[in-house]
């Protein structure tokens, strides 16, 4: 049987384009080189789409790969060269490369919010994890609660505002009713944000108003949510219309919040994996994260992460990420290997879940017909 051609697109202009690589790594040594024949794609830190040659390393591919595009129309080759002269690496033909599926793991702005999504929804080729729609909810904390909410999901109460209400004159009124409603501590956050970047705890009105700025730097859209002593679990769920979920992990961070330095510099974050739970708390956490995976009408795979108030013992979702961090020690594919799927066959499921969508996509009719009964 021919081998499947598959494209590993990393990389990507967010703060998360080192993150980005470390999981391109991992699923790059995983995928099975007797079924797939991989290309390497990388979006540098400009934007510029760049494909690797057999041999290349995932950095030296996002820094000197041969600079191609992926045409926003379907047809003959997926990803062709912007020069039209010069040397290109053996696989790409002189009309460009075709590929039968693409395995986007660029996270952050622009690349799990919809927008490439978009582009390979477009071009009409088959890709891994949610669609357009889905993936720009869950990108959404705002949008994204307030479905999980209407699903009767549980959510902590939240508030949103807008940064044109915290010019100087006004941010005094904004913070005051904050306060009002909220009480603290609250968590600040810009409503597209991911790694934690621009979240801040604040437990008065001082930092309240600092965290305000601060979070309206990333976007115009900021949520304030009541803050909670929590324990965080987290789900791994995986399938299109018969979604599973995985057993639960915990993280431990050792600062006061899972921050950015502790995702990502701070060796000392600890991961449960599995969480210690009654198998009933754990039962119910499952099929929580499966409701919210089909609320949000993800496909494909999300992690489910959740606040558990450390008094009561009750379970809120914080978020829904449709491109969790999949290095190999990463949370969502070590959830499965304690789930009994390894992170190889992980890999061929999202692939074949990505092309079961794709097919079945496209047997849809585009145009008006007449049914036949
Ligand atoms: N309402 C809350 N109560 C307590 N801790 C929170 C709350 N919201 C966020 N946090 C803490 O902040 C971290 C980052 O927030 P999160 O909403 O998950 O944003 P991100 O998308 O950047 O991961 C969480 O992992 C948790 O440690
Ligand atoms: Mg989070």
């Amino acid at each position: 049987m021919a081998k499947l051609r598959v494209g590993l697109l990393f990389g990507g202009r967010s703060v998360e384009h080192d993150v980005s690589i470390a999981s391109a790594t991992s699923i790059l040594q995983a995928l099975d080189r007797d079924r797939y024949e991989i290309s390497l794609l990388a979006i540098d830190r400009q934007g510029h789409w760049r494909l690797g040659g057999a041999a290349a390393s995932l950095l030296e591919t996002s820094v000197r790969g041969l600079e191609v595009t992926l045409p926003a129309v379907p047809g003959a080759a997926t990803i062709v060269p912007v020069a039209k002269e010069g040397p290109r690496p053996s696989e790409v033909a002189r009309d460009g490369l075709v590929l039968d599926v693409i395995i986007p793991i660029v996270h952050g702005r622009g690349g799990e919010d919809g927008a490439l999504q978009g582009l390979l929804e477009l071009a009409n080729i088959a890709y891994v994890g949610s669609g357009v729609l889905s993936s720009a909810i869950q990108m959404d904390k705002d949008i994204a609660k307030r479905l999980l909410a209407a699903a009767g999901l549980p959510v902590l109460p939240w508030l949103v505002l807008q940064s044109h209400d915290l010019a100087s004159e006004k941010i005094e009124l904004a913070v005051e009713s904050v306060s009002k409603e909220l009480g603290f501590p609250v968590f600040v956050k810009p409503a597209n944000s991911g790694s934690s970047v621009g979240i801040n705890k604040a437990v008065n009105s001082d930092e309240l108003a600092a965290a305000l700025r601060e979070a309206a730097r990333y976007d115009d859209k900021i949520l304030v949510e009541r803050g909670l002593d929590a324990r965080e679990v987290e789900i791994a769920v995986l399938g299109n219309e018969s979604p599973e979920a995985s057993l639960p992990g915990e993280i431990q961070p050792k600062h006061d919040f899972y921050d950015y330095e502790a995702k990502y510099h701070d060796q000392a974050t600890e991961l449960l994996i599995p969480a210690p739970l009654s198998d009933e708390e754990s039962q119910q956490l499952r099929e929580l994260a499966v409701q919210a995976f089909r609320a949000l009408e993800a496909e494909g795979l999300a992690r489910v992460d959740f606040l558990l108030d450390r008094q009561t013992g009750k379970p809120y979702i914080n978020e829904l990420n449709s491109l969790p961090g999949f290095t190999d020690c990463s949370m969502y594919p070590r959830l499965w290997e304690i789930s009994g799927l390894s992170y190889g066959a992980l890999l061929d499921r999202l692939i074949q879940l990505a092309l079961e969508r794709h097919q079945r996509r496209g047997k849809l009719e585009t145009q008006y017909r007449r049914s036949a009964t």
